[in-house]
């Protein structure tokens, strides 16, 4: 067995946790911190330029206490060693997770199967590095001589969401180039791409892990066929590249062997753009960018590894979420960064989490009996505030949350950074504290008493809703690469707790196997046998 398995509803830690939750359960928040003024200084952490406060949660100094001790009921100190060890923890694909090995120091060892995997991985950095400086200094060219302006990255799932959001994340400091993200199957929104860009000077990254998934592939070949057309013959072998594990499936595909990069069996989709997979971002912000992320992340694999559970941001984290989920039986959490730039960040994380967490069998093949992954939503505020808020303060659910804030805004814009950042605050304020009758009251002296009664009970606010803040100096991409760090270990600590498997995703395959044969029922008059509602929907497709 490569990582403990233990049902952590068996530990003793668990069953005190229940009974402690009796006691929390009801327990008001801003009680806890009108009796203790110390609670803010005590449940914090102060890391580089991030600064947690978890102090808005339904916790006290037992709780933490009690879900370190399951911490270490469950065998998450070994875990971690085994993790970075590069055991095949993805024991159901017999691969290791070692994604961390791709941000280590040039000088650190990781090793797989007796390997140590350190140099290889700089072999690719230094081909990252190459590539992204002969297109941005114009020395490869397309087809008709000349540069390139924009890049389309062809993927995926893990293979598009992590470079789509880092590229968006760091905006500020992109160059010249153009990126472009071709993910889904729908050919119609492909052509709205396609018709913004000029073939001559548009470079493609194909990423895939496996070069067999359908979307990228039929994805590929249209925009193929597009540079083709325009092409009148000429070679256009410059215009691709890909980033893959299946090296002769890229061959096959029509891609020269030094314009492939490769990616390992030990990198799992949802944790590479650390890799080559991260190219699009290379290219787009610059390699010493894309360096300073790796080395961000880098700075938190060091504090995860190294830092007792107490002051571990990614464990803590973890712990409080499994509080939440697995005692308060909250079914979400969101994530709402103030900042524009991080909007495609909770989408990122929904696979990270989802895709790794949501699982219910555990690892000893047994049917879990709790509640493993929660459901990941958000956008940033302020935009998130006038879509759902309503339901986060005066809804039914209980949605413990993340803020994330910066203290700088990129432009160097106080006033209205600000501005913006009043709301970070006042919105985990409000969450916290609500609003009483009392007050509400306070607000409406001057109103008649009828009116008073009719109106006041919609005004008030009951409060006692968790959040974390993440408050971090700068939008950098060091930053940047911490912050995804943490998410990234959070996942891994969680599904050590609740036993399961992170790093595979076998849930994902019955879908994709249903639409291969589907797809050949809707070209051809093969009816096939389904359940009444989904022959009923095929059939009203195909009648014209
Ligand atoms: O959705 C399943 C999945 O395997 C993801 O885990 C992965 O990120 C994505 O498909 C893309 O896979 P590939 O990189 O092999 O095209």
């Amino acid at each position: 067995m490569i990582l403990p398995s233990v049902n952590p509803t068996s530990t003793i830690a668990w069953k005190q946790l229940l009974e402690h939750f009796s006691e929390m359960e009801n327990v008001e928040m801003k009680e806890m911190f009108s009796i203790d003024n110390t609670r803010a200084e005590k449940f914090h952490i102060k890391w580089n330029e991030f600064l947690l406060d978890y102090s808005k949660n339904r916790i006290n100094e037992k709780t933490l206490k009690l879900l370190i001790d399951l911490a270490n009921e469950v065998g998450l100190k070994e875990s971690i060693s085994s993790y970075f060890e590069g055991n095949k923890i993805n024991e159901t694909e017999c691969r290791a997770a070692l994604h961390v090995a791709l941000r280590a120091k040039e000088n650190e060892l990781y090793h797989i199967n007796g390997k140590n995997v350190v140099p290889d991985v700089y072999k690719v950095k230094q081909q990252i590095k190459n590539l992204t400086s002969q297109i941005l200094e114009g020395k490869k060219k397309g087809f008709s001589g000349k540069v390139f302006t924009d890049i389309i990255n062809i993927g995926i799932g893990g293979s598009d969401l992590g470079p789509a959001m880092v590229v968006e994340a760091l905006k500020f400091y992109k160059n010249e180039l153009n990126s472009h993200f071709v993910s889904n199957a729908d050919v119609d929104y492909t052509q709205e791409i396609l018709k913004k860009l000029n073939p001559e000077t548009t470079l493609v990254v194909i990423v895939s892990k496996t070069f067999t998934t359908k979307e990228t592939i039929t994805n590929a070949k249209i925009i193929r066929d597009w540079i083709l057309n325009k092409s009148n013959n000429k070679s256009v072998s410059n215009h691709f590249v890909a980033v893959t594990a299946e090296t002769q499936n890229a061959i096959d595909f029509g891609i020269e062997s030094t314009a492939i990069f490769p990616i390992w069996d030990w990198v799992g989709g949802r944790f590479s753009i650390w890799s080559a997979v991260g190219l699009s971002i290379s290219l787009t912000v610059g390699f010493s960018n894309f360096e300073k992320l790796l080395s961000g992340a880098h700075k938190m694999d060091v504090h995860f590894k190294e830092t007792p559970f107490e002051k571990n941001i990614p464990v803590l984290l973890a712990l409080i979420g499994v509080w939440y989920n697995n005692f308060f039986k909250a079914e979400t959490e969101a994530i709402i960064p103030y900042s524009q730039y991080l909007q495609k960040f909770a989408p990122y994380l929904q696979q990270g989490i989802m895709e790794s967490n949501g699982k219910n069998i555990d690892r000893n093949g047994m049917e879990v009996n709790y509640q493993t992954s929660p459901i990941i939503w958000g956008e940033p505020g302020t935009n998130a505030q006038h879509a759902f808020f309503q339901l986060f303060h005066q809804g039914t659910k209980l949605i413990p949350t993340d803020f994330i804030g910066f203290k700088e805004s990129l432009y160097q814009d106080k006033g209205r950074h600000n501005e913006y950042m009043s709301n970070f605050f006042a919105q985990s304020e409000a969450l916290l504290m609500g609003k009483t009758l009392e007050a509400v009251e306070m607000e409406m002296l001057n109103i008649s008493s009828e009116k008073f009664e009719k109106t006041a009970p919609f005004k008030v606010f009951k409060g006692n809703k968790p959040s974390n803040s993440i408050l971090i100096n700068k939008l950098t991409p060091e930053n940047l690469g911490s912050l995804i760090a943490v998410y990234e270990h959070k996942i891994f600590v969680q599904g050590i707790i609740w036993n399961i498997f992170s790093y595979d995703q076998w849930g994902v395959e019955l879908g994709k196997s249903l639409a291969s044969s589907i797809l050949e029922e809707l070209n051809t008059e093969k009816p096939q046998i389904h359940d009444a509602s989904t022959a009923f929907l095929i059939k009203a497709f195909k009648d014209k």
